[in-house]
């Protein structure tokens, strides 16, 4: 643990960046106030529980959570003012949601509003969320301005966006370089005092904010147009006859090249949505992003890729029978518990849309859906296509025992999205069909 000066931190929204970042504060020796505004997942971190598969150093999330509760120096909060109030700075992590056809920044906004003015003499407010380009300008520098606070001299402003993956939290807040931008000098210096109580990796600083708030947005901007070349080379590939995943390895030993892997989709509330925080920012120059939105159309389309061929391979086997699939991982992506837009539950819809039984299965996702069991032999039983679409490690322990799949109907197909059965099983030897995407 460090020995660094005791700091007061307030970290605001306990979600999926929030909550690790708030215990990593706390296990470099701050004293912290998380503020989380849902009442039930207050009650559940109250209670030292925890549906997030992160863990440090092969500790789990939830026992680094009860030793914090444990300590006397973590602290549960409702309200983010009171949370502002008892700290030296202030880290906000609140997201935007994507409602109808828009962003809804009004819990970031209101956030925003009510750190700012709880923040006293000196205070430091850090805005850690991935934003659209001018949103710390207008809504935390000039709230702050607007309220009568002079920016960089009585309460200091700065934006640092997170680039940690889901599931490497603890090690990545430590290790990743981040971006830190702010308005003044005095800010930019405070900020970087902060961030480096739990960061060492490198701190790249900036005093252009709104080039801080872009780069992080094209960083996802560039991984959903990676995984969209990914999706047209496997297409590519399929029809070729050739390994996808092979010709990836090989063109990944090049030191400038790393393409990533194509999938059911892409999911979440990072890659997806990134293009809608984007294009604002182009369009008001009157720029046009042909490739960008061809590429959010490749990976939007893939979820009906995969419902359409496993539809259309239980009708070939069963003529006049409803389709019976088997969906073997609902998360956004591989070991996660996250099901915000998730590709998967998109295939399970469009599914059921075509009238299809669907029976799916993921241990780490908590939420409840009609098509969702508990049992991956529920799951199997009869069903014309077992889907793989994430990955899960009890599910892959299950399914290391191939006689678990005798249970399919004969004839079936077992459709891999995501590489699971790296080595091409002999599922001939089954009655089976494999396809891998
Ligand atoms: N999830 C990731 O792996 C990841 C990675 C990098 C960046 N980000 C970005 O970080 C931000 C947060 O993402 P997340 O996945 O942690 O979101 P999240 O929805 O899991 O967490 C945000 C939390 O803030 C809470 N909240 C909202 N308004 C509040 C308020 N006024 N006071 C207190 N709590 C409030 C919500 O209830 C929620 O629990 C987003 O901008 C996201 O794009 C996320």
């Amino acid at each position: 643990m460090s020995q660094a000066a005791p700091l007061k931190v307030a970290v605001v929204g306990l979600g999926f960046v929030g909550l690790p970042l708030s215990l990593a504060y706390w296990q470099s020796g701050a004293e912290v106030f998380g503020a989380e505004i849902d009442p039930n997942l207050r009650h559940e971190l109250s209670q030292g529980i925890t549906h997030h598969l992160e863990s440090d150093e092969g500790k789990p999330i939830a026992a680094i959570l009860r030793d914090a509760l444990d300590s006397g120096r973590y602290h549960l909060l409702a309200e983010a003012a009171a949370a502002t109030r008892s700290s030296d700075a202030t880290i906000v992590t609140v997201g935007i949601p994507h409602r109808g056809d828009g962003l809804d920044l009004s819990l970031l906004q209101g956030a925003l509003r009510q750190v700012a003015q709880a923040a006293g003499q000196g205070h430091l407010i850090l805005l850690r969320s991935t934003v659209p380009p001018g949103t710390t300008r207008r809504d935390l520098l000039g709230v702050v301005a607007e309220l009568g606070k002079r920016p960089g001299v009585e309460v200091y402003a700065a934006y640092c966006p997170e680039r940690i993956a889901e599931g490497r939290a603890f090690h990545e807040f430590r290790n990743m370089p981040v971006i830190l931008g702010a308005f003044d000098e005095a800010s930019l210096e405070r900020a970087k005092e902060v961030v480096s109580f739990v960061t060492h990796g490198g701190i790249a600083t900036t005093e252009s904010v709104e080039a801080a708030e872009l780069s992080k947005v094209i960083e996802n901007v560039q991984r959903d147009v990676n995984i969209a070349i990914a999706q047209e080379l496997a297409r590519a590939c399929e029809a070729a006859g050739v390994d996808v995943f092979e010709v990836i390895r090989l063109a990944n030993t090049h030191e400038r090249v790393h393409l990533l892997e194509p999938g059911p989709g892409v999911g979440g509330f990072c890659l997806p949505l990134a293009l809608s925080y984007f294009l604002p920012f182009a369009e008001a120059g009157h720029v046009e992003t042909p490739t960008l939105l061809a590429a959010r159309n490749t990976n939007a389309a893939v979820p009906k890729v995969l419902a359409d061929r496993a539809v259309a391979h239980a009708k070939a086997i069963a003529p006049g029978e409803r389709p019976r699939v088997a969906v073997f991982g609902l998360a956004m992506k591989d070991y996660s518990n996250d099901a915000r837009l998730s590709p998967p539950i998109e295939v399970c819809q469009l599914l059921l849309d075509a009238g299809a039984e669907v029976r799916a299965v993921d241990p780490a996702v908590p939420q409840t859906f009609p098509f969702k069991g508990d049992d991956p032999a529920w799951a199997v039983e009869g069903a014309h296509v077992l889907m793989l679409l994430s990955r899960q490690r009890e599910l892959e322990s299950w399914l290391a025992d191939p006689s678990h799949m005798l249970a399919l109907r004969k004839g079936a197909l077992v459709a891999d999205a995501r590489n699971w059965l790296r080595q091409a099983p002999d599922l001939a030897e089954l009655g089976l069909t494999y396809w891998r995407i």
